[in-house]
C-alpha cells in the first residue's frame, strides 16, 4: 500500500513538475510557485524511493554490462517481478515503431488524407492580421462607425477616492533609465512612498497636457483605451488592497481588499506578483477604440498597452524600483477579480513593481 502510494506520488508530482516546467518555459516565466513546490515535493518522494530500494542500487553493478542487465531479476525476497522484455521483443518493438512511423510519414507525403493544417496555418492570430490589413476597398467602404463612440474614463462613483499626492521627481537621464533597465523580479520587503505610486500612474496614463485632455503615453485616434488598476500591497499609508486609477482627478478609488494572493495565482504563481510593492494591471474598454477604427482597432490596442508597460519599466527603473512584465496569467479569474466581464473590458498586461534585494 505505502509503495503503490509512494509510485503515485512519484508519478504524480513528476508530471506536475514537468507540465510545470514546460508552461514556465513556454510563458517565459522564470518564478512559478507551483513548479518550485512540485519539485521539493517529487525530490521527498525520490529520497524516500531510493532509502526504499537501496538494496536494488547497491546490486545494480553486477548486472552491467549490457547482457547481464536485460536478464535482470529481482531481488532475493522481493514479493513483486518487474517485466523485462527480452531481446527478441525489444527488437520486433523496434522495427514496428520504425515501421509504422515510416508509413506515417510516406502516407502524409502523398496526402493520402488530404493536406492538414499545420498549427501555424491554423494560428488565429495570422488570420487576425491578414484580415486587419488596412486595404484600398476597407478605406473605400468602412466609413460607417461600428456602434458608438465612449467617454476615455471610467469611474465608480460609489468608491472610497483617495487622492494621490505630487508624482515623484525623476532625474536620471533618459538614456540612463533605458540602459539600466531589466525586468527585475527580486523583490525584498518594504514599502514605496505614495509619491513614487503616484509617478507611476503618471507615467502609466497620467494628464500631461490639461487642455485637451493628452496623456503621457500615445493613443490612436486619441481615444484612450487602457484602463489601469492597481493592486496596492506595500505603499506608505495606503491600505492594501485593488484601487483604479482615476485618471481625470489622478486619484485612487477602492474596489476591494487586499487581493495579493489571488492575484499570484490568477498570474500562474509568479512569486514576484506576491513580493512587489504595488502591482499594475491593465485592462482595456475595447468599444472606445473600436467604433472608429473597427478591425484594426485590436492591433492599436494592444500596442497602447506595451507604451504603458515601457513607460513603467522607464519610471521605476528611474525611481530605483525593480519592475517586471507579465503576460502569462488565467484570463477569465484575472477579470473576475478585477469585476470586469472579459468582453467589453479584459486584462491585457500586468506589471510587478518592488523595491529591489
Ligand atoms: C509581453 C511580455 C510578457 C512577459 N511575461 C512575463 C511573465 O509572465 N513572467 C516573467 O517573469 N517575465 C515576463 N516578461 C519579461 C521577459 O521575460 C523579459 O522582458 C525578457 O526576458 C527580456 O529581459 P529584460 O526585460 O530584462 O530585458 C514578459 C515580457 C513581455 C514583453
Amino acid at each position: 500500500m505505502a509503495r503503490l502510494a509512494l509510485n503515485w506520488g512519484l508519478l504524480i508530482s513528476g508530471v506536475v513538475m514537468i507540465g510545470t516546467g514546460v508552461v514556465a518555459y513556454w510563458w517565459g516565466i522564470s518564478q512559478m510557485g507551483l513548479h518550485i513546490w512540485s519539485g521539493f515535493v517529487f525530490a521527498v518522494f525520490a529520497f524516500i524511493h531510493t532509502v526504499l530500494n537501496i538494496s536494488h542500487l547497491l546490486r545494480w553493478p553486477r548486472y552491467t554490462p549490457w547482457g547481464r542487465l536485460v536478464r535482470w531479476q529481482p531481488p532475493r525476497g522481493a514479493r513483486w517481478r518487474v517485466a523485462h522484455p527480452s531481446r527478441r521483443s525489444f527488437l520486433r518493438g523496434l522495427i514496428v515503431g520504425a515501421a509504422g512511423m515510416f508509413a506515417a510519414m510516406t502516407l502524409s507525403a502523398l496526402s493520402v488524407f488530404g493536406r492538414s493544417r499545420t498549427t501555424e496555418e491554423a494560428d488565429l492570430g495570422r488570420a487576425y492580421h491578414r484580415w486587419s490589413s488596412v486595404t484600398l476597398q476597407g478605406v473605400l467602404w468602412g466609413a460607417l462607425p461600428w456602434g458608438q463612440p465612449q467617454e476615455p474614463f471610467k469611474t465608480y462613483p460609489n468608491a472610497p477616492r483617495v487622492a494621490l499626492p505630487r508624482p515623484a521627481p525623476m532625474t536620471m537621464p533618459l538614456t540612463e533609465a533605458m540602459n539600466r533597465r531589466r525586468s527585475l523580479r527580486d523583490y525584498r520587503e518594504g514599502h514605496i512612498s505614495q509619491e513614487a505610486l503616484s509617478a507611476l500612474l503618471h507615467a502609466a496614463q497620467g494628464i500631461t497636457e490639461p487642455s485637451y485632455p493628452k496623456r503621457a503615453v500615445p493613443s490612436a485616434g486619441a481615444l484612450y483605451p487602457i484602463e489601469v488598476y492597481v493592486s496596492v500591497q506595500r505603499v506608505e499609508n495606503l491600505s492594501p488592497g485593488l484601487y483604479h486609477y482615476a485618471v481625470r482627478e489622478h486619484a485612487l478609488e477602492y474596489l476591494k481588499a487586499d487581493v495579493r494572493r489571488p492575484l499570484t495565482v490568477a498570474c500562474l504563481d509568479q512569486e514576484h506578483v506576491a513580493t512587489a510593492a504595488a502591482v499594475f494591471i491593465l485592462t482595456a474598454i475595447f468599444q472606445r477604440e473600436r467604433w472608429k477604427y473597427k478591425g484594426r482597432a485590436y492591433r492599436y490596442i494592444l500596442m497602447e498597452a506595451g507604451h504603458v508597460g515601457q513607460n513603467i519599466y522607464l519610471a521605476a527603473t528611474a525611481l530605483g524600483l525593480g519592475a517586471c512584465a507579465i503576460g502569462a496569467f488565467y484570463d477569465d479569474m484575472l477579470n473576475e477579480l478585477l469585476g470586469v466581464d472579459g468582453d467589453e473590458e479584459a486584462a491585457l498586461y500586468v506589471l510587478t513593481v518592488g523595491i529591489l534585494r
